[in-house]
């Protein structure tokens, strides 16, 4: 209904009510039609509209009292109380009215400010989820980075020991090679301690190739990385008597030095796990690649795990590593095992770094 129409109604109801009173001797019948067009004031959503019709209705009322015709046999008293009554009977619903639109307002009043807090908070755990996803971000970013330093460690490690310490040691054997000249008469027991160290030094020189290379396998900036998983594997198998088996098809695209690198530790970490904790008789490395990924499967035939258990209890670093390494290539991992069915674990690869590598 208009707001025009509204008025119109309530104006011209009052009128026609105080019409019919003034000529008909109506009484408490005509009170309780007053109330009526209070109500229908009620409809508007103006506060001050109800008030104004009940002020109004109210004149009309105490102004009919004196011109209404009066009713035959009913004593004075009886009148004034149908006047009384007909103004509770106007006021009433304002007073309802008011009361309603105060709790209305003061439940809206709560509603805004529950609101508000509710914004308030949500706002400051947003502002903490970022702030988590950052220091996440940070710490990804930053075990990518340790784990990238400690392999150039790790190389220039294996070529100092490789090129620099074994050269020396070479020179050292060199240099004692020459005191066993015939032209020079050494006494017996000098000699033997001179045969002896020749050999020291030789197991010795021995013992500092195999550091480089477990170090950092020069085969696998030599001659790639299926080449190193071969040797890998092979020497696995010759330590351990467990059977290896490598499935892996030529690159389509060879994987950058950094990748190689990162492929070839994680064939270590999960031979380094079969060996101390699966028991298993049978090793299967694939190493799948297409353009642009390259995918990798270590799977035994050992004892097993229960998964969520060890990543609850965060026995070692070595799976830890193994995510954090493919995660450093925007890679995945993904390891499968139950106690006494073995143990599979896969990780994808893109093939192309990201540059903040
Ligand atoms: N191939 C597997 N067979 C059976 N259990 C395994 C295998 N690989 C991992 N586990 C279980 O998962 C746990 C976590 O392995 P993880 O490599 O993270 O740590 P770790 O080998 O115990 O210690 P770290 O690698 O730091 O020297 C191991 O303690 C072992 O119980
Ligand atoms: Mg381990």
């Amino acid at each position: 209904m208009t707001p025009q129409l509204l008025h119109v109604l309530i104006i011209g109801g009052s009128l026609a009510l105080f019409g019919l009173d003034l000529l008909l001797p109506l009484g408490v019948a005509n009170a309780v039609l007053y109330a009526g067009v209070v109500f229908l004031a009620a409809l508007s959503p103006s506060p001050r509209l109800p008030i104004l019709t009940a002020g109004g209705c109210s004149v009309l009322t105490i102004v009919g009292a004196w011109f209404s015709p009066s009713i035959p046999d009913v004593p004075l008293w009886v009148a004034l109380s149908n006047r009384t009554f007909s103004l509770v009977a106007i006021w009433a619903p304002i007073l309802f009215l008011a009361q309603r639109r105060q709790t209305e307002a003061l439940l809206r009043r709560l509603n805004d400010s529950l609101e508000t807090r509710v914004q308030s908070r949500t706002a400051e755990i947003a502002a903490k989820e970022l702030a988590l996803r950052q220091t996440q971000e940070e710490l990804r970013a930053l075990t990518s980075r340790l784990l990238t330093v400690q392999d150039e460690e790790r190389r220039r490690i294996a070529h100092d020991l490789h090129d620099d310490i074994n050269q020396r040691l070479a020179m050292l054997a060199l240099g004692l090679r020459t005191l066993e000249q015939p032209e020079h008469t050494l006494p017996e027991s000098v000699r033997t301690t001179l045969d002896q160290s020749q050999e020291d030094i030789l197991t010795l020189s021995n013992d500092v190739r195999h550091m480089a290379y477990r170090f950092h396998p020069s085969i696998l900036d030599d001659l790639g990385l299926d080449a190193a998983l071969r040797r890998l594997l092979d020497d696995f198998t010759h330590r351990t008597k467990i059977k290896t088996l490598l499935v892996n098809p030529p690159f389509i695209t060879s994987p950058s030095k950094a990748i190689a690198t990162a492929v070839y530790r994680i064939v270590q970490e999960c031979l380094s796990n079969i060996t101390r904790h699966a028991k298993a008789t049978c090793v299967e490395v694939e190493l799948f690649s297409s353009e642009r990924e390259l995918d990798l499967t270590v799977r035994d035939n050992g004892v097993g795990f229960e998964v969520d258990a060890a990543q609850h209890e965060r026995l070692g670093l070595g799976l830890f590593n193994l995510r954090e390494r493919a995660l450093a290539f925007r890679g995945t991992s993904r390891v499968q095992s139950q106690p006494g069915q073995g143990t599979e674990i896969h990780v994808h690869l893109p093939l192309f770094e990201p540059s903040s590598l």
